[in-house]
């Protein structure tokens, strides 16, 4: 069973770019969750620099949507970003130094984490973006 489920009512933005990062987003969270249950070390590295290459990626897509059009919360929802790059990049370097596995608990850090963000977050730049012309 999929560990996270992207529906329009609990995680849509009305920003398509961002619906569409999200619904990735969580495609591969849930396909590093079944990897966590047992696949060998490398697959699980693979998803995992995967991941967080992309996270970085629609984080950075984010902060240009709300810098761009002036959003006024743009500090505090980037600090949010940053502060999980930070944990992840720790991770990252653990897991490949060997110091660290990627379980299910890893993998239900970062749902939980997307579970607050988006819904309390994310989604509060949908109706100032959409007032600027952004769909
Ligand atoms: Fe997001
Ligand atoms: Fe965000």
């Amino acid at each position: 069973m999929a560990l996270i489920t992207w529906t329009k009512d609990q995680f849509g933005t009305n920003v398509n770019v961002t619906d569409e990062q999200h619904q990735l987003l969580f495609n591969m969270l849930n396909e590093l969750h079944d990897l966590a249950a047992g696949a060998d070390r490398a697959a699980i590295g693979n998803k995992l620099d995967a991941l967080i290459n992309f996270v970085v990626e629609h984080f950075a897509t984010e902060e240009r949507l709300m810098k761009h059009q002036g959003y006024p919360d743009f500090d505090a929802h980037k600090a949010e970003h940053t502060k999980l790059l930070e944990t992840c990049g720790g991770v990252q370097k653990k897991f490949h130094a060997g110091e660290l596995d990627i379980t299910q608990e890893t993998t239900t850090f970062v749902k939980d984490w997307l579970v607050s963000h988006i819904p309390n977050v994310d989604m509060h730049y949908g109706p100032y973006l959409n007032s600027k012309g952004v769909s």
